[in-house]
């Protein structure tokens, strides 16, 4: 696929899938694939940590161990973005909705009270990784906005290792390299800006296995809770590579 594809009905993604499993990767790829637009919780809050807002003094000490942020706090952080990029709308005539208060203040934004409505315009389609990742989040999303497709990357743990071991990241832009497999043009330099890359605190051994566990608790039960509704469809794979044109096929099935 060279061009970028216009959907024809406004795509509303969740990527669910193990730390290194590629949500990532597939992100990228679908971004200049379709016209579409991603919000990656770990990205948020790596920005937030890196501009030492509030909230990043307080998420950092967290994802460097591997653990969650709390609830209240993403789910303000990611509605807040959503609303902020006009994804989403407030519902006035609507009476009860998240507290979005918490987290806003965080940022520094205004505290308030409100419900949204996804706008369906397709170029509006966008897709969420990393978020939700417990049941209370995916409820207060639900509550919130009406999501259409959730995504579950099943990749073999052993696979997963091996990536963690080799992966260098670009902090600002999210751009994710990895040494055996899409190495930067330049070892150790960001392909765009010529900027150093970076490996993540949170990919030293000790660390990553508390996020697959933190997964294997928390965020996998997510599963269940989105098949029931019909909105899950799994994708198996041992590279990124096999997983992309199966799911640009199934998003021009479902959305094209
Ligand atoms: P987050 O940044 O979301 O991390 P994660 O879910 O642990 O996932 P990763 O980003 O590590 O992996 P990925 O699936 O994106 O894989 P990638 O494409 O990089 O979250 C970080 C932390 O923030 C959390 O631990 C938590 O503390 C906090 N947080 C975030 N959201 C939260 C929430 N909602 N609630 C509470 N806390 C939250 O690929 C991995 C590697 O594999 C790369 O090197 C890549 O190049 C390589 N690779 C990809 N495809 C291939 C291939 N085909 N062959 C070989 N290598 C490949
Ligand atoms: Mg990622």
């Amino acid at each position: 696929m060279n061009a970028v594809t216009k959907l024809r009905k406004a795509m509303r993604l969740i990527l669910v899938g193990p730390p290194g499993s590629g949500k990532g990767t597939q992100s990228g790829r679908l971004l200049s694939h379709f016209q579409m637009s991603a919000i990656s919780s770990g990205d948020l809050l790596r920005e937030n940590i890196r501009e030492k807002t509030p909230l990043g003094l307080e998420a950092e000490k967290i994802i460097r161990d591997g653990g969650l942020v709390a609830d209240d706090i993403m789910v303000g952080l990611i509605i807040g973005e959503l609303s902020k990029r006009g994804w989403v709308e407030s519902r006035s005539n609507l009476s009860s909705g998240v507290t979005v208060s918490g987290a806003m203040e965080m940022l520094g934004g205004t505290p308030k009270t409100t419900r949204l409505q996804a706008c369906e315009a397709p170029s509006s389609s966008f897709l969420l990784d990393g978020f939700p990742r417990t049941k209370c989040q995916a409820k207060r999303l639900d509550e919130q906005v009406h999501m259409n497709f959730v995504v579950n990357l099943d990749v073999p743990s052993d696979v997963i290792l091996e990536r963690i071991a080799g992966r260098m990241v670009h902090v600002p832009s999210g751009r994710v390299y990895n040494t055996g497999w899409n190495p930067p043009r330049v070892p150790g330099i960001d392909d765009v800006t010529g900027e150093p890359l970076t490996r993540r605190p949170d990919d030293c051994p000790e660390a990553f296995a508390h996020r697959l566990k933190v997964y294997y608790e928390s965020t996998f039960p997510l599963l269940e809770h989105y098949d029931k509704v019909g909105l899950l469809w799994t994708v198996k794979g041992n590279s990124s590579d096999e997983i992309t044109p199966v799911l640009d096929e199934e998003i021009l099935k479902r959305f094209g």
